[in-house]
């Protein structure tokens, strides 16, 4: 019996976030550039090898992958991997597979996932009015989104929408979102946006701060909010609407709320390993990979080795943002 990966602070890693590209097929204000430069794709872990290392950490004892990216579904040939990881599914080890996608391509893989075993999906969504979709995702067309949204459901999956609180973005649609997911039986979560810098707050001021303590107040105004206690191992924090029973949460993306009894750790496209969203620190899995092929023991020393390494907790000082809402680490170096 293989031992299970447990850090230096005794918290086991039972959960893998894994980015299998960086491509993305929208620009989101506040995540990209529109000029963005990608890795050439020479760089990117093979399918086989994402999935030799995710077999890897699964075998360690990790028992939720959740599938990150950019944008997931528009990495060649990524059905293959998510079939792939169905068969851990199957032998138990893997309790949990699932993904984060920007929803533009659920209509073509909706069955497919749910075929493969994914049964949740969380699909990042930030308006239901087709115009600002068009601007706070640069390339996006909402009607693809709402499709693939439709097939997703119809395929049977359950759906966490993600929405970034954008001051005079979203603020007045807080309802209408609120409302079409009750009406849809989907759960929401709003995250807190980083502003990722001058360039983009002043291109078009998308990149404005609306701190979730704002976004509260206003369901404040028109429901009767309750905390609950309740943390599923995530970042979120949840609170009862009493009207309608529904559940929100509420990321704030970067603070310090739950290091002590983290989980996870993240694995890039090419194969570095981050113990830590807010800690720079990194270990390259795709030498030792590389270097053994086919050695398991010598991948599973170096992954042992990363999770040896795992910091208590971030660094970021929450204190440090600004009052103007710009906070001085950005959400690219640490990824989502
Ligand atoms: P679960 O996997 O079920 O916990 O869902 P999730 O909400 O973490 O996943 P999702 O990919 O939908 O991420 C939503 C937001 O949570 C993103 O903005 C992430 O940056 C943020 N987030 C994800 N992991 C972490 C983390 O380890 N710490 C903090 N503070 N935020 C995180
Ligand atoms: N601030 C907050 N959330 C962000 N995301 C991407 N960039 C940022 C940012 N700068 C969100 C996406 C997606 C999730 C994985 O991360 O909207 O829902
Ligand atoms: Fe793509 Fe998601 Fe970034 Fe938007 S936030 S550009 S959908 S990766």
């Amino acid at each position: 019996m293989t031992a299970p990966l447990i850090d230096p602070f005794a918290r086991p890693i039972t959960y893998l976030r894994v980015s299998v590209t960086d491509r993305c097929d929208f620009r989101c204000v506040y995540c990209m550039s529109e000029n963005i430069t990608f890795l050439p794709k020479k760089d990117l872990l093979t399918l086989e090898e994402l999935d030799q290392l995710c077999s890897a950490f699964i075998g360690l004892g990790v028992a939720k992958l959740r599938v990150t990216g950019g944008e997931p579904l528009v990495r060649r040939g990524i059905m293959t991997f998510f079939r792939g990881m169905s068969r851990h599914l199957d032998s138990g080890a893997l309790k949990e597979l699932t993904l984060t996608t920007n929803g533009s391509q659920l209509h073509r893989f909706a069955d497919d996932l749910y075929a493969a075993g994914v049964r949740r999906v969380n699909i990042s969504l930030d308006t239901l009015d087709e115009d600002k979709f068009a601007r706070v995702t640069r390339w996006g067309r909402l009607k693809q989104v709402l499709n693939g949204i439709d097939a997703a459901q119809r395929a049977g999956l359950r759906i966490k929408i993600n929405t970034v609180a954008l001051k005079g973005f979203n603020e007045e649609e807080l309802p209408r979102i609120t409302e079409w997911c009750a009406e849809r039986d989907m759960d929401l979560t709003w995250i807190e946006v980083m502003p990722m810098g001058e360039d983009i707050g002043s291109e078009d001021r998308l990149g404005q701060f609306w701190p979730l303590t704002d976004v509260r107040a206003t369901y404040e105004r028109s429901y009767t909010v309750t905390d609950l206690a309740e943390r599923t191992g995530g970042p979120a924090r949840y609170v009862r609407l009493e009207e309608t029973g529904q559940k929100i949460g509420f990321i704030t993306p970067l603070s310090h709320n739950f290091c002590e009894s983290c989980n996870r750790v993240r694995l890039t496209c090419t194969g570095e390993l981050y113990m830590c969203l807010g800690q720079e620190d990194v270990a390259d899995l795709r030498k030792p990979m590389r270097d053994r092929p086919g050695d398991a023991s010598h991948l599973e020393q170096a992954i042992r080795a990363a999770i040896a390494r795992k910091p208590k907790g971030h660094d970021f000082d929450y204190s440090r943002q600004r009052a103007d809402g710009q906070m001085t680490r950005h959400m690219s170096h640490t990824g989502g």
